[in-house]
């Protein structure tokens, strides 16, 4: 019985091994995409609407926190691309454009650090404000500017 046993549990062992050995193999082609701006500004959206949920609430700190992590993550690497719509743009203005999309970038990423602030320092009446006010001034301002037709 106990051989039996020694011999079920090698070959779940062995098993095992060749499972993760193939999918190590298959890896380069199943590789997901990078994100592309898109992607990170979906996950920018959520992430506000789940910080906008916590941020009024002083007890929900250790909850929102990495929240705003995650977020200027996204923002971070938002910033280093170049908008869809920059490729309308004639070829001579299309440096500037492009630079002005980080800029904008860049002061979202601000404002988010201005809002982390507020969250570590009990400010939560100005944390839920500054979402709710200046996040979405920030975003409708900046998807006239940046957002493709
Ligand atoms: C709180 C701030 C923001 C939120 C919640 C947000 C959210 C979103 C969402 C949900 C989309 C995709 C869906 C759609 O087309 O409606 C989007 C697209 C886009 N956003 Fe934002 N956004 C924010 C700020 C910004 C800022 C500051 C910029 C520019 C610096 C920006 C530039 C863009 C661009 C260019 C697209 C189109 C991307 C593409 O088609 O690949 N957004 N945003």
């Amino acid at each position: 019985m106990l051989a039996l046993l020694c011999v079920l549990i090698a070959a779940a062992t062995v098993s095992g091994v060749a499972g993760r050995a193939d999918q190590d193999s298959r890896a380069p082609q199943v590789e997901a995409a990078a994100p592309e701006l898109f992607d990170h500004m979906l996950e920018v959206k959520a992430l506000v609407r789940d910080l906008s949920r916590l941020a009024g609430d002083a007890t929900k700190k250790s909850e929102a926190l990495p929240l705003i992590t995650e977020l200027q993550g996204h923002i971070i690497a938002a910033k280093e691309m170049a908008p869809p719509s920059a490729e309308a743009k004639p070829e001579s203005e299309r440096p500037a454009f492009v630079l002005s999309f980080r800029k904008a970038m860049t002061e979202l990423l601000r404002e988010v650090a201005e809002l982390e602030l507020d969250i570590i320092e009990d400010r939560n009446e100005q944390a839920v404000e500054r979402i709710t006010t200046t996040l979405i001034q920030m975003r409708d301002r900046a998807h006239e500017v940046f957002q493709a037709d």
